[in-house]
C-alpha cells in the first residue's frame, strides 16, 4: 500500500473531477486544473532522456548516506516515523525515484538495471507503521500558529487513533518483501522533503507579500504559490475551495510537512485562533464542504496541489543526489 496522505484523504484525484462546483474560479477556466497533454509529453521525453543517461562514474552512495542527504534538507537528525530503509545497500550510482513505489515499480527498476529505488511516500514496513508518529507534527504546527496545546491535542489525537486502528489492516511487508527478493536496495524519504517544501512555500509567500504595498488578498497568496516553478508548471492548478480570491488573506499558515493535511478539524481550529488563510496541498471535497458551511465569510483555504507541492522538496533532494554523483531515473510523479 502506498500510503502518506492517501489512506486518509484521496482528494488529489477527486478534486480534478468534481472541483468545478467547489472552487472560486480564477480568471478563466483553462487556468485551473486542466491536464495538459503537452506537459505529459515533455515529462515522458524527460524521463526517457534520464533513463538513457549513463551512470555517473563515482563510488556511489549508500542508502544510509542517501537518507542523510534527505534528513539534512529537512533540518532533521533522526529518521522520522514515516521514512525508512527497507533494504540497505551501498555504492548506489544510479537509482530510480518515484513518489509512489510498489511491486511493479520495483520490478521495473530491476529491468532498468538501476542500483536502488527511492520512494517519497511510505511503501510499507516501518514507515507505514510509524506514519502516525509524524502526525504529532500537526500538533506542533497548530501550536506554532497560535492554537492552544490542549485544543491542538483535541484536534489531532482522534486522527492519530483512527490511523493506528486503520494500520492494523495493512499488509506492511508486501512491497519490502519484493525488494528483498529482487535484492534491490530500497528506501523512502517522506517528512524531511515535505518539511523542506513547506519552508520554501513559506519563503515564497513572505517574499511576495513583502513586495506588496497593501494588505495581501487571497489572490496574492495564490500568485505567491504560482511563483514556485513546481506549482507554476504543474498540470494541476492552485484552487480556492473555501473563501474568495478577493478576501483579505489575514494570517497565512502553510499546513504541509506533517504527514498529511489536517482536514476540517485543523482548519477550523486555525480559523478559530486568528488564521485567515490555510494552505493545504490537498483537501477532501467533504472537508471543503464542511468548511464552507462554517458561519464565516472571511476565512479561506488554498489548495496548492499534492504532487506539485511534493515535488518542491523532491526536486531539492534530486539535485543534491545528482551533485553527489547519484544519477536519478525519474518516474511516478517526478
Ligand atoms: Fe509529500
Ligand atoms: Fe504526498
Amino acid at each position: 500500500m502506498q500510503t502518506c496522505d492517501h489512506p486518509v484523504d484521496p482528494s488529489g484525484v477527486a478534486d480534478r473531477t468534481i472541483a468545478g462546483s467547489l472552487v472560486t474560479i480564477p480568471e478563466n477556466l483553462d487556468s485551473w486544473n486542466t491536464f495538459s497533454s503537452a506537459d505529459d509529453a515533455s515529462r515522458r521525453s524527460r524521463g526517457a532522456r534520464l533513463i538513457a543517461m549513463d551512470a555517473s562514474p563515482t563510488a556511489g552512495r549508500s542508502t544510509d548516506e542517501i537518507m542523510r542527504i534527505g534528513l539534512d534538507l529537512g533540518g532533521m537528525t533522526d529518521v522520522p516515523g514515516d521514512s525508512a530503509i527497507y533494504v540497505p545497500g551501498g555504492a548506489l550510482r544510479r537509482v530510480m525515484m518515484g513518489i509512489d513505489i510498489g511491486s511493479a515499480e520495483l520490478q521495473l527498476a530491476k529491468s532498468l538495471g538501476v542500483d536502488g529505488v527511492i520512494a517519497h511516500h511510505p511503501a510499507g514496513g516501518a514507515a507505514e507503521l510509524g506514519f502516525t508518529r509524524v502526525l504529532s507534527r500537526q500538533i506542533d504546527l497548530l501550536v506554532e500558529s497560535g492554537v492552544s496545546m490542549a485544543r491542538a491535542r483535541d484536534v489531532v489525537q482522534p486522527r492519530i487513533a483512527a490511523l493506528l486502528l486503520r494500520a492494523q489492516a495493512a499488509n506492511h511487508d508486501h512491497v519490502p518483501s519484493v525488494a528483498r527478493l529482487l535484492d534491490l536496495p530500497f528506501l523512502n524519504v517522506h517528512l524531511p522533503l515535505d518539511e523542506a517544501g513547506r519552508q520554501l512555500m513559506n519563503q515564497a509567500i513572505d517574499r511576495h507579500v513583502a513586495g506588496l504595498e497593501r494588505e495581501p488578498l487571497v489572490s496574492d497568496v495564490v500568485d505567491a504559490l504560482r511563483s514556485i516553478p513546481e506549482i507554476r508548471d504543474a498540470p494541476t492548478r492552485v484552487m480556492v475551495p473555501v473563501g474568495r480570491l478577493d478576501n483579505r488573506a489575514g494570517k497565512v499558515v502553510v499546513f504541509h510537512g506533517a504527514g498529511t493535511n489536517g482536514g476540517f478539524a485543523v482548519a477550523e481550529a486555525l480559523f478559530a485562533h486568528g488564521v485567515g488563510t490555510v494552505i493545504y496541498i490537498h483537501l477532501a471535497p467533504d472537508d471543503a464542504e464542511r468548511l464552507r458551511a462554517l458561519p464565516r465569510s472571511d476565512v479561506n483555504v488554498v489548495v496548492s496541489g499534492h504532487i506539485a507541492s511534493d515535488m518542491i522538496g523532491i526536486n531539492l533532494f534530486v539535485a543534491q543526489l545528482e551533485r553527489r554523483g547519484v544519477a536519478v531515473v525519474r518516474m511516478s510523479g517526478l
